[in-house]
């Protein structure tokens, strides 16, 4: 099985072009269910979530591919209700994503449950109450999910009783086409959130984003359009907690400043400088890290997403640094990785105090996406070899990570053996 070699202590200089965002592509993928007619996305990541979702719309009868080197072509046109390849479903947590726009599309959907990333639970009781909220009736039966909705109920309000990212993009995507308005309530706000509004109504939809809620008149039908992602927020500040391990400077290409704004000052705080300048972002680490403490919660605030690598970084950092994890409390898998490479830590519940840590090489295996890159920010700065089992995680989503820390200096390399 592929492995990542790295070689620790090697400083980063150079620039890095950023991909599309991952989170994005993949509600957008499936959205275009509800779109009988081509569309055309730009900026699409090459990772296996992306290429596991055209995948399951490709067994429904649609077109759906890349064209080029980061765009997708699709076209649902012909597309049918079929049983889906189960396991490719239970492997993803987007498959959620299929409930709406079949939903929506054909008005029924027999799956299983939804995959993801194992840090604990993942419930979808949001996700049902708002696909009950519209009309739809539900029957679970521990393995399966089915949903069916004859015509959607009008002028609708569903109050989401915690803040959901996939709630709240299923529910956008089962109101958009149909008649009358639903308004959600307590809404995730995240940039990939968004990025599929703006990819709808670019389409002929009317949705709208009012504070902490999301108004949407049903239109009648969408039109196939081109569009453009936006690129990847996580990946970009991923590559700001490998500067902070392996020090150094690097500039980011393909960044859309204004989501990682609201982040940046965490980064500030440890002596890490970010910033935009003629089209790049430049990332520059000081020779001494200091520590800082965290908390994740929704968008704006610090992303639960970058919570593993942030922590990774911390080791490297003078005093002690601290992470709250309020968004996924069992997400500290990643811990026992470290602990391999000589990390000091002390867990409390769902909260981790990071001390300075002289970290070495060790075999590590990734547990999921976020902590497999948590590894590769903690090798970058360790004291000599550490190799990365379980790749298949991290290319779930980041795209090309090895060359692209390898052409800014990085001594990291695939074993194929
Ligand atoms: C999305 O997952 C992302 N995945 C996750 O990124 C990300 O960590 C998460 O949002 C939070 O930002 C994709 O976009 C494919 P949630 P999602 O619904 O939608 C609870 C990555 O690394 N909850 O916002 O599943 C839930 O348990 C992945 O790219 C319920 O209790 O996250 C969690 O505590 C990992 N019931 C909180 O809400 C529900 O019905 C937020 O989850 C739904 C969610």
């Amino acid at each position: 099985m592929k492995k990542i070699i790295i070689d620790g202590g090697q400083s980063l200089d150079g620039v890095i072009e950023v991909s599309g965002m991952k989170n994005s592509a993949l509600p957008i993928i499936f959205a275009c269910l509800l779109i009988k007619e081509e569309c055309v996305l730009d900026n699409m990541p090459r990772v296996s979530d992306v290429h596991n979702s055209l995948e399951i719309l490709r067994q429904m009868g649609a077109e759906a591919d890349f064209i080029d080197a980061h765009t997708i072509k699709i076209n649902t046109k012909n597309a049918q209700n079929i049983y889906f390849d189960m396991d490719l479903i239970s492997k993803m947590r987007a498959s959620a994503y299929l409930m709406s726009s079949c939903l929506s599309r054909y008005g029924s959907v027999h799956m299983v449950y939804p995959g993801g990333c194992n840090f604990g639970a993942r419930p979808i009781e949001q996700h049902i109450k708002g696909f009950k909220c519209l009309g739809a009736s539900c029957t679970e039966d521990g393995e399966f999910i089915a949903l069916s909705l004859s015509k959607r109920l009008q002028n609708v309000k569903i109050t989401l009783d915690k803040i959901s990212v996939g709630a709240t993009i299923n529910m956008i995507i089962a109101s958009c086409v149909g008649e009358g308005t639903v308004t959600i309530e307590n809404v995730a706000k995240e940039p990939h959130v968004l990025d599929l509004i703006a990819f709808l109504n670019i389409c002929g939809a009317n949705i709208r984003l009012f504070g902490n809620s999301i108004r949407v008149v049903g239109v009648r039908s969408l039109n196939g359009k081109r569009y453009r992602i936006y690129s990847d927020m996580i990946e970009a500040l991923t590559y700001a907690t490998c500067v902070g391990s392996a020090k150094g400077k690097i500039y980011l290409k393909n960044v859309d400043y204004e989501h990682i704004l609201p982040i940046i000052p965490h980064f500030e705080k440890t002596g890490i400088s970010i910033k935009y300048k003629n089209g790049f972002v430049c990332i520059k680490s000081p020779e001494k890290l200091v520590s800082t403490s965290v908390f994740t919660a929704p968008y704006p605030e610090f992303p639960t997403d970058l919570h593993p690598q942030f922590s990774a970084m911390l080791c490297f950092c003078d005093g002690v640094g601290e992470i709250t994890e309020t968004i996924f409390p069992e997400r500290f898998a990643y811990l026992c990785e470290l602990e391999k490479m000589g990390a000091k830590f002390k867990k409390i519940g769902n909260k981790v105090e990071i001390y300075t840590s002289l970290l070495h090489g060790a075999s590590l295996d990734a547990t999921d996406l976020r902590a497999g890159a948590a590894l590769i920010v903690s090798a970058l700065g360790a004291n000599g070899r550490s190799e990365i089992n379980n790749v298949n995680y991290i290319v779930r989503g980041y795209e090309d990570i090895v060359p692209k820390l390898s052409s800014v200096g990085a001594k990291i390399f695939y074993d194929n053996k």
